[in-house]
C-alpha cells in the first residue's frame, strides 16, 4: 500500500501539496476530484514515483520510494496522462507495448506471450502495426492505457484521461476499468465519474477537504441522481465552489 506521511510539494517557491496524510491499498478503487491547480497530477506524479516529497515521507510497502529502482516502480504503479502522446516513444502499437515489457525486464518469449494477452484484451488487432502517433485520439488513449496495463502493476493512476475523449472512447475506457484486476487512482473533474471508485477524495489548494466512500455518500442523499446527491452532499461539507 501507499502511505503519504506529512507529504509537503514545493515547487518554484510554490507550495503545491501541504501536510497530506493518506492510505491507500493497491487494490483501492479512489477517484481523486478538485479545482484546476489543487494539486492533483501532483499528487499521482508522487504516487507514481515520478516526484519525490520536499518534506514528508512516501511509503509503498513499507519502504521509502525513494528507495526503489525505476524498473521496481514501474511494477508497482503506472500513470496514464490526459495527453497520451507524451508517453508514446516507438513507431508502432506493438513495439510500444513491447518495450514496456522490455523496461520492467521480460524475456522474449513472455513479452510476445504478455503482448499477445493485451492485443486481444484491447482489441487492438486493426492498430497493431499502426504508429501510435496517426491513430485517433480515443485509439491513442486506449494505447496508452494498454501498455501500462500491460506491464500489470499493482496500481495505475489516471490523470483525466477521457477529457478530450466522445462517449464511445469513455465507454469503452470505462469497460477496460471494469476487467483491470489492480485498484487505481481515478483523477477527474466530471461528477458522472465519481461512480468509478468505492472511495472519494477532493483536494483543495493542496489539500484533502474529503476522504469518504463512494456507495455510502451517494445513498445517504434522497436525491434522484447521482451527481445531485453529490452536490448536496458538497454543499453540507461547504465545499459549494466545486460545483
Ligand atoms: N513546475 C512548477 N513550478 C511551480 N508551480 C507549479 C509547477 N507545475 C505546476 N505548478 C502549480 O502547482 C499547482 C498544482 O498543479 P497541478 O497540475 O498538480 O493541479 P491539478 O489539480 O492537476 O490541476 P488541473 O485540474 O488543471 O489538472 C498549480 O497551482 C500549478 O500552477
Ligand atoms: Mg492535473
Amino acid at each position: 500500500m501507499f502511505e503519504l506521511n506529512n507529504v509537503v510539494l514545493r515547487r518554484g517557491g510554490k507550495e503545491i501539496l501541504r501536510e497530506v496524510n493518506l492510505g491507500i491499498g493497491f487494490s483501492e478503487r479512489v477517484v481523486l476530484t478538485g479545482p484546476n491547480g489543487s494539486g492533483k497530477t501532483h499528487l499521482g506524479l508522487l504516487l507514481s514515483g515520478l516526484l519525490f516529497p520536499t518534506e514528508g515521507t512516501v511509503i509503498v510497502d513499507g519502504k521509502n520510494i525513494k528507495d526503489y529502482e525505476l524498473k521496481d516502480m514501474r511494477r508497482i504503479s503506472g500513470i496514464v496522462f490526459q495527453e497520451p502522446e507524451m508517453q508514446f516513444i516507438t513507431m508502432s502499437v506493438e513495439k510500444e507495448i513491447l518495450f514496456g515489457l522490455q523496461n520492467i525486464g521480460l524475456n522474449h518469449d513472455e513479452m510476445k506471450l504478455r503482448a499477445e494477452k493485451i492485443k486481444s484484451m484491447f482489441g487492438l488487432d486493426n492498430l497493431w502495426n499502426k504508429s501510435p502517433y496517426q491513430i485517433s485520439g480515443g485509439e491513442k488513449q486506449i494505447v496508452a492505457i494498454a501498455s501500462i496495463v500491460a506491464m500489470e502493476p499493482s496500481f495505475i493512476i489516471f490523470d483525466e484521461i477521457t477529457t478530450f475523449l466522445d462517449r464511445k472512447h469513455r465507454e469503452r475506457i470505462y469497460e477496460i476499468l471494469k476487467q483491470l484486476r489492480c485498484g487505481y487512482l481515478w483523477i477527474t473533474q466530471d461528477f458522472d465519474e465519481i461512480p468509478i471508485g468505492e472511495r472519494l477524495l477532493v483536494l483543495e489548494d493542496g489539500r484533502i477537504v474529503f476522504d469518504g466512500g463512494v456507495e455510502p455518500l451517494l445513498k445517504s442523499l434522497e436525491i434522484d441522481s447521482p451527481l445531485n446527491r453529490l452536490k448536496r452532499l458538497l454543499i453540507e461539507e461547504g465545499l459549494e465552489e466545486f460545483l
